[in-house]
């Protein structure tokens, strides 16, 4: 079996950071970078092949349409709901127009429902793993937001998912325009049990 340098892939897995996109330069993301992170999403693992992760990317005037959307539905439906925050709406219209791309996140549920709708879900975070770790790579800022419509059931239709599938986000991508803050995160061992007898 093909061995890799395991010392510069931990590094890069622990160098990861989710980027935000007030921290964005501008500069848009050269179309290969976005090629070859979606590439590396779709060799994710997946129970049963069902390659559940789709996407709708969103550049140029896109993220205008995006920004749209998301400020346009969020009113609609939280204002029907009676949790309208006009903050919140203020930045939906703001936040897609810092990034370079947005891609939706989807998970669609297979036809035949031979897995639990979990397995699904778990896939599609595996997918969007890789698409961070190889924005990563390239020295791109990118951040998994669930906000805004993530879960809305009227969101949907618009990134081509229907009632069974699931919307799971948005990621945001830009190139960051400083240098990246630490990471943080509590010791392994606190999380990790082992059984030798
Ligand atoms: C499923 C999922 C959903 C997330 N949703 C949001 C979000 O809505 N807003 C946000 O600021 N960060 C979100 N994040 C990113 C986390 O804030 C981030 O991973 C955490 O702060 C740890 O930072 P790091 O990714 O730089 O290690 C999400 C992460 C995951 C895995």
């Amino acid at each position: 079996m093909q061995v890799f340098n395991s010392s510069e892939i931990s590094k890069l897995i622990r160098n990861r950071r989710s980027v935000f996109p007030a921290q964005y330069s501008g500069e848009v993301i050269k179309k290969e970078v976005i090629d070859e992170m979606l590439e590396n999403a779709n060799w994710a693992p997946t129970h049963k092949l069902t390659e559940p992760w789709r996407f709708t990317i969103f550049s140029g005037d896109g993220l205008k349409r995006l920004a749209n959307l998301m400020s346009g539905l969020y009113k609609k439906v939280a204002t029907e709901k009676g949790n309208f925050d006009r903050k919140k709406y203020e930045q939906l219209k703001i936040k897609p127009l810092q990034s370079s791309h947005i891609i939706a996140i989807g998970m669609k549920r297979d036809k035949l429902e031979r897995l639990p709708e979990i397995e699904e879900i778990e896939a599609v975070a595996c997918a969007v793993q890789n698409m961070y770790l190889t924005a990563t790579a390239h020295g791109i800022g990118c951040y998994w937001g669930t906000g805004g419509i993530t879960y809305f059931e009227e969101a949907k239709s618009y990134f081509d998912l229907e009632a069974k599938d699931k919307l799971l986000g948005f990621m945001f991508l830009g190139v960051p325009k400083g240098k990246l803050h630490n990471g943080r995160r509590k010791p392994i061992r606190e999380k990790v049990n082992w059984i030798e007898k």
